[in-house]
């Protein structure tokens, strides 16, 4: 979604806002716009420009004296990515500029109100409202924060909101409700950011700010109220992140880098939760396990995550568990009580859909845990409690390494809360710990299918299949190959086949078939499957292990590991096969078309 940066200090604004920008590319955008206070009392300096970052660099014709200003990278959802629509927005003097990520609800209200006050609207933007009704308030005060403060208080919706005032040259104020804001503590500098990403180069102290707190930064002071002007002093922490972690590393794109940062991901998700043949969890020991029921909540790739976990949780737990698309249960009126448990699920901890579906969960009195891997992220704060995944940034739209180390967090949820319980578990450590070696040993033996790819460039649709634990990375490998390629694809359960979609099944229709270890139950029923496909046509990929002896042509081999946990393994090659087809399409691996590192709008 949107990236956000705000700079006050010594050195040139104009570039350390572009390069923050910049460095928030990843969350996607269609325009780009900064505002730079260069003198007190003269309007600002205002230039946006639809399109990538470039265009805004053409605007910038020299370089501006002033030391402080706002960035904004915008993702369109009220009114089509313009020079226009574009943000800053600002009032009519140019006294007043503001950037925003969010979506203000009650803006139509807002613009009705301000258009009586003889307010004249050039955009079709939500955030212009915000503009003018800052700077009438702005009037009232003479004071930015307490301007904010005040208007803050009459917004609905979800927003991170930047200002700048060019009476005040040295001053940034920033506001946050829903969505993502935090502080970057410099010496005699200091930023305001969507993410860590835009100042990680600078500095790694940084600042978490709470919901409806306002805060206002110059190159000395950081000062964080609450909407009533109290005081409150924000949590503060130190980057774990180098500016390294955060570059490609030498990778072609970040989605490369994260899928052969897997091993280590999943290594270090497991680090210190494991002793011997136990699970602990020092983050969920006050949750507890008297819960009747688990549901989890997630969108995408997170809930892929959700599906293929439900397996072990509820053989580990003895409880029923049901997976839910976050963005479906928001609208549902569902039966929970606090004897149900939900896990929500979310890589960026920002997914409006799944803050949403939290909400509305948490206001039935369901008791809350979430699976993140964005420290301070909102989802996290408003749960009872977070287990933290730890497979680092993750810049490439489609997500990968966040998805492996989600599956280990509903593994050791699972296990965790059965011995809890007192339930006799298989012992499984020992397993998971020879995970990180297993997903090594496939990306050192994955090349042919690299090659196999260029086989199925022309395909008009690819056909995925699975069963038990293998149905969920079906799913998972026909979206990683549309949201990639851009290509038509659908995962089915095996079972399914004989109930419609084998009627899809002609002279060389590509069917990737995930097969389970031969000891599983349903092993021979895929063979089946793998059968009744091939004897209409079908060009046949088998992703299996070396248990798999059925004659085809193309097998691609992972290491054998417990049928619950072999969704981890067998997914590795779905990842690399989209990446692989996305490239020969010539397509943009880590930004795809319409597509988002964080939907931070319903
Ligand atoms: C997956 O490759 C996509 N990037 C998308 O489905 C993503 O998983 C989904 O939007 C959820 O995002 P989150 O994990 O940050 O909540």
């Amino acid at each position: 979604m949107c990236g956000i940066i705000g700079y006050t200090g010594s050195d040139s604004a104009q570039a350390r806002i572009i390069e923050g920008l910049r460095k928030l590319e990843y969350r996607g955008y269609d325009s780009a716009g900064i505002a730079l206070v260069e003198e007190a009392k003269k309007p600002l300096l205002i230039a946006k420009r639809a399109g990538k970052l470039a265009n805004l660099e053409e605007a910038l014709t020299k370089e501006s004296r002033a030391s402080a200003g706002i960035g904004h990278t915008r993702w369109a959802t009220h009114g089509g990515p313009t020079d226009m629509n574009a943000h800053p927005h600002a009032d009519e003097t140019g006294k007043v500029a503001v950037i925003h990520n969010g979506i203000i609800e009650n803006y139509l209200e807002l613009k009705h109100e301000l258009e009586i006050r003889g307010h004249k609207f050039k955009s079709e933007t939500d955030t212009e409202s915000v503009a003018f009704l800052l700077a009438d308030e702005l009037k009232k005060t003479g004071n930015l924060a307490s301007a904010m403060r005040a208007i803050c208080k009459r917004l609905k919706g979800s927003f991170t909101l930047l200002a700048v005032d060019s009476d005040n040259p040295r001053i940034i104020v920033g506001a946050r409700r829903n969505s993502p804001l935090v502080v970057g503590v410099g010496k005699g500098e200091n930023y305001l950011a969507s993410d860590v990403s835009a100042f990680i180069a600078f500095t790694k102290s940084a600042l978490e700010l709470g919901q409806d707190q306002v805060v206002e930064v110059s190159p000395e002071k950081v000062e964080v109220t609450d909407l009533d002007g109290r005081i409150v002093t924000p949590h503060a922490y130190e980057i774990t992140w180098d500016s390294k972690a955060a570059e490609r590393g030498g990778f072609k794109h970040f989605m490369l880098k994260e899928i052969y940062e897997q091993p280590k991901a999943v290594a270090d998700t497991l680090l210190g939760r494991i002793k011997g043949e136990k699970v602990e969890l020092a983050e969920l020991k006050d949750i507890k396990i008297d819960f009747e029921r688990i549901l989890i909540l997630a969108c995408g790739t997170a809930f892929h995550a959700g599906l293929i976990g439900k397996y072990a949780l509820e053989e580990w737990t003895h409880t029923p568990v049901d997976v839910e698309l976050a963005s479906e249960f928001r609208y549902r009126k569902p039966v929970l009580s606090n004897k149900t448990l939900v896990i929500t699920i979310s890589q960026s901890g920002e997914t409006m859909d799944t803050l949403m579906a939290l909400r509305h969960a948490k206001s039935l009195g369901a008791t809350t845990i979430s699976i993140c891997n964005t420290i301070g992220s909102t989802i996290p704060r408003e749960s009872d409690a977070v287990l933290y995944t730890h497979a680092g940034p993750e810049i490439a739209v489609a997500s990968t390494k966040a998805l492996l180390t989600q599956i280990i967090a509903i593994y050791l949820i699972a296990l965790n809360f059965g011995e809890r319980k007192g339930i006799k578990l298989p012992n499984m450590t020992g397993e998971l710990l020879e995970l990180p070696n297993k997903i090594q040993k496939i990306l050192e033996t994955v090349e042919p299918l690299r090659e196999m790819t260029r086989g199925y460039k022309d395909a008009t649709s690819v056909l995925f299949l699975g069963r038990h634990v293998g149905y969920p990375a079906a799913l998972e490998g026909a979206l990683k190959l549309k949201e990639l390629a851009y290509m038509h694809a659908e995962g089915f359960a095996g079972g399914e086949l004989k109930h419609g979609p084998i009627a899809l099944i002609e002279n060389g229709t590509p069917v990737i078939a995930i097969v389970p270890p031969a000891s599983s139950e349903i092993a021979a029923k895929m063979i089946s499957n793998i059968e009744e496909v091939r004897a209409r046509g079908a060009r046949v990929i088998a992703i299996a292990d070396s248990s798999f002896n059925l004659e085809i042509p193309e097998i691609i081999r992972i290491p054998k590991s417990h049928e619950l946990l072999q969704p981890i393994l067998s997914i590795v090659p779905l990842q690399v096969f989209a990446y692989e087809m996305s490239l020969l399409k010539g397509n943009d691996v880590d930004q795809p078309r319409n597509l988002a590192k964080s939907v931070t709008v319903e």
